[in-house]
């Protein structure tokens, strides 16, 4: 079997030129700038680089974008402060925190302070309750990504099994509610599952988001599956200039002949999700409009 790689990088290009330039083209002739603040705390290296990412696709969209950036010493409070003063902002539209923060912050506190209309990460409570109800809601943009590309892909999720390993609450639980919601059969996968192989013998969609490199190989996956992987990680490599490249949770080569389609990484879930989070914040800019006219 060949695989077909399913380009989160294409699909993403076509979103922000197709769909959100146009779209924001017209909120602008109203007089109304779509704007994303993003609040990044310490020198995380990954961060800085998925931040960076953000500013470049949310400038290609049109969409204004504004990174406010806090040393890893700064407190709780004071994040909170900052948050406050965003919710009470009418010119802003979405607001997200990225993540990880330093230990001593309460990421649970952090995200709950966030206002459910601004929250374009669908990270605060009220916007998962209201995912898990089914109820139209800004939804979590790693999950949203993964739920386009599957049906991109043509793959119709109604009786399906679906096995999710990982049960992060911004991957893996949500995912699993969406997937529900399309009538999937859902098995949900962690590090303490057991005979895991067991649970991916009948599954026709596998989402892979542990967060170790090359986890799954190419005997554990069913023929002719759908695979999608949404771990990234820099490792090692004597093939590349710089001596490191970047592989998935998914050992790509190993189970690239074995399923019908797959996402690669780099440049699948990865532009996905943020071109998720684009749409999450001028659905957000649109509802605040709206809740005035
Ligand atoms: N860190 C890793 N992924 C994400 C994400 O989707 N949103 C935020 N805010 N932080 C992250």
């Amino acid at each position: 079997m060949t695989a077909k790689i399913i380009s989160g990088r294409e699909v993403a290009e076509h979103i922000l030129e197709k769909e959100l330039s146009v779209k924001v083209k017209e909120l602008k002739e109203k007089n109304i700038v779509p704007n994303l603040v993003v609040i990044l705390v310490g020198e995380m290296k990954a961060s800085a680089s998925y931040v960076a990412q953000k500013e470049k696709f949310a400038a290609k969209a049109g969409i204004k974008s504004e990174v406010r950036r806090f040393t890893a010493e700064i407190s709780e409070e004071e994040i909170l402060s900052e948050i406050d003063k965003i919710n009470n902002d009418s010119l802003i539209h979405g607001v997200i925190v990225q993540l990880p923060l330093p230990d001593h912050i309460s990421v649970a506190k952090v995200l709950n302070r966030i206002h459910p209309s601004k929250d374009v990460d669908g990270f605060t409570p009220n916007n998962v309750g209201k995912l898990f109800l089914g109820e139209d809601t800004l939804v979590s943009c790693t999950p949203k990504g993964i739920m386009q590309m599957l049906r991109i892909s043509g793959t119709d999720l109604s009786g399906k099994n679906v096995t999710v390993i990982g049960r992060s609450n911004i991957v893996g639980k949500p995912v699993s509610i969406l997937c529900q919601s399309q009538n999937a059969t859902v098995t949900m996968c962690h590090s303490r599952t057991k005979d895991l192989n067991h649970k991916l013998s009948d599954a026709d969609v596998i989402i892979v988001a542990v967060g170790v490199p090359k986890f799954i190989s190419g005997d554990q996956i069913p023929e002719g599956a759908v695979v999608i992987d949404v771990g990234i990680h820099r490792v090692k490599s004597n093939k590349t200039k710089s001596g490191y490249k970047l592989v998935g949770d998914v050992n790509f080569d190993d189970v690239e002949s074995k399923v019908s389609y797959i996402t690669p990484v780099p440049g699948g879930v990865g532009p996905m999700t943020i071109a998720s989070l684009l749409r999450n914040t001028l659905f957000s800019a649109k509802k605040i409009i709206y809740s005035h006219t």
